[in-house]
């Protein structure tokens, strides 16, 4: 063969395999509102960008026919390429190709793309849509997912790992995605479980749809396994791009710097409107959160999850923040196990990769309940404690109203590191709030009063006019400065700058025990 020859027949071979499963599968894949595997690849990418790594990658499997079977690519498209000109590494599962399955070759493909991210330094995207580990390879499957968790584990707080679920996830396949930073799945046609419906309802009897029991509802609102809901596959592809424009493309950069064109010294009269007088009347904490930060943009992560926190990115002064505020609209905001879970990792990811912490506090304290310290409220609040305490990165507090009690502590108090603490004048910071500590220190004289009622409401008043103010916490230097509501933002934004050279380090050691 002359090498006119050779050159068409790679041509040729490369065509064939990006015809993946063929016509009849690549239909069935667009009948079910889903892009394949390499039009997702594609679309997610600068054009022209996209690099392939290993098509030519074939199994190794005898067993039960697969001698015979073509898996065009081994069911993964993997390679590199960029994101808005940065780089990024990608695979997507071929769902086209023996259902997407995991043998023994597509996981080393998924590794090696791995490897290379955390050589360079760059995020990596899985696409996953797959049947799971490929039956046919029996306990080589095992192996590869195996692989690839001890990657995703080094990787951790190394390079941003993304997963989407584009498709079904099931058993052991889904440890993986879980063991990346943040997961998005596709509304009805994603689906990832441990145990499938029809093992369960041998097993246990119950019925449920795949549907229930992992789509995309169940997991950005029950569960909390996934972190974001979208529309489509372009939706959920254009919504990780989005994400990724937050993030460093490692633990030793900077989250790239981004000129927002909003004023720093900003002004928003509004937020005086937006908080009410009565401190036991609720307020959307998103609307202040849109006054604080560049242009009202805020990439909101686990929206559907644990609503009584918020937690998510936007810019201030054009740099990358992590946003944590108390949900006053929902359990007024209380701290429970779900929530404090929910901050602790997204704080971590934050310390992680240089992401400064905002804060805003409006917590009335943990949401008492039989259910919550059953659930372990105790261990869940803890990491919430060890995650800000832990946290290096440039930490500020602003204290909207309500701050009582251990939760007072919990919202990156001082006394767990934080750098600056600020807080409105209408802020409430003490032990616990003014009628629970009336009936409990002026127990005897409303007892003994000839009106108790009376007594009761002047007791509270009393206490109020004490603690449920900020200048108790300011005469301890608690906080910082107590400031007019209106001139946070160019506050935050002050202090994000004083904190631009922090450095602060911790004792070595191999690593820490957080509460799981
Ligand atoms: C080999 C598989 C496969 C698998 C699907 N296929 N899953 N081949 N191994 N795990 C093949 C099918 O045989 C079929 O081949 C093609 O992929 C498309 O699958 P369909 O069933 O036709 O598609 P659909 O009706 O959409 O159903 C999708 C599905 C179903 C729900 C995912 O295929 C399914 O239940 N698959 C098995 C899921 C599973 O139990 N996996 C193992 C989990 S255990 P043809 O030739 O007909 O087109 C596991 C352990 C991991 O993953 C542990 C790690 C620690």
């Amino acid at each position: 063969m002359g090498t006119a020859e050779k050159i068409t027949e790679l041509q040729n071979r490369r065509a064939a395999i990006e015809q993946g499963g063929g016509e009849a599968k690549i239909q069935k894949q667009h009948d079910e509102n889903k892009l394949t595997a390499r039009e997702r690849i594609l679309y997610f990418l600068d054009e022209g960008s996209f690099i392939e790594v290993d098509a030519f990658v074939k199994h190794r499997c005898t067993e039960f026919k697969m001698a015979e079977t073509e898996a065009p690519a081994e069911g993964v498209i993997t390679g590199y390429g960029t994101v808005d000109g940065r780089l990024v590494y990608v695979y997507a599962q071929d769902f086209t190709v023996i259902g997407g399955s995991l043998g023994e070759m597509h996981a080393k493909k998924i590794c090696k793309i791995m490897d290379m991210a955390i050589k360079m330094g760059a995020p990596v995207i899985g696409m996953c849509d797959s049947g799971g580990a490929r039956i046919q390879e029996g306990i080589a499957s095992l192996a590869g997912f195996g692989e690839m968790f001890v990657r995703n584990t080094h990787a951790s707080g190394v390079i941003p790992q993304i997963n989407a679920i584009m498709g079904p996830c099931a058993g052991g396949a889904s440890y993986s995605p879980a063991l990346c930073d943040f997961i998005f799945m596709v509304d009805k046609t994603s689906q990832m479980f441990v145990t499938g419906p029809s093992v369960l309802s041998a097993v246990t009897g119950q019925k449920i749809t795949m549907e229930e029991l992992g789509g995309a509802d169940a997991h950005t609102q029950n569960s909390g396994v996934a972190h974001f809901k979208a529309a489509d596959d372009k939706d959920c592809l254009d919504k990780i791009k989005k994400l990724l424009s937050y993030l460093p493309a490692n633990n030793l950069e900077e989250a790239p710097y981004i000129n927002t064109n909003d004023e720093i010294n900003r002004i928003s009269q509004n937020l005086m409107a937006i908080v009410p007088d009565e401190s036991n009347k609720a307020y959307d904490m998103k609307n202040v959160i849109a006054e604080l930060v560049d242009n009202g943009d805020f990439f909101e992560v686990q929206e559907g999850f644990a609503k009584n926190i918020i937690v998510g990115f936007a810019r201030m002064n054009g740099s990358t923040v992590g946003i944590i505020a108390n949900q006053p609209m929902v359990m007024a905001g209380a701290l429970d196990v779900d929530s404090a879970d929910k901050a602790a990792r997204f704080i971590r990811f934050c310390d992680s990769f240089n992401i400064s912490l905002v804060t805003l506090t409006d917590v009335p304290g943990y949401f008492p309940g039989v259910e919550q310290e059953q659930n372990g409220i105790i261990r869940h609040g803890a990491k919430l404690l060890y995650a800000y305490s832990e946290a290096t990165v440039p930490k500020v507090n602003v204290i909207v109203r309500k701050a009582y009690g251990g939760a007072y502590i919990a919202m990156c108090s001082k006394h767990l590191g934080a750098d600056a603490v600020f807080a409105w004048p209408t802020a409430e910071i003490a032990v616990m709030g003014p009628d629970g500590a009336a009936n409990i220190i002026f127990k005897d004289d409303i007892k003994n009063s000839s009106d108790p009622i009376a007594t009761r409401q002047e007791k509270i008043q009393e206490y109020k006019d004490k603690f449920a103010n900020p200048y108790e916490a300011a005469k301890y230097g608690f906080i910082d400065d107590i400031i007019e509501p209106d001139s946070t933002r160019p506050r935050i934004i002050a202090a994000l700058e004083m904190l631009a050279s922090k450095r602060e380090s911790r004792p070595s050691k191999k690593h820490g025990n957080i509460p799981v």
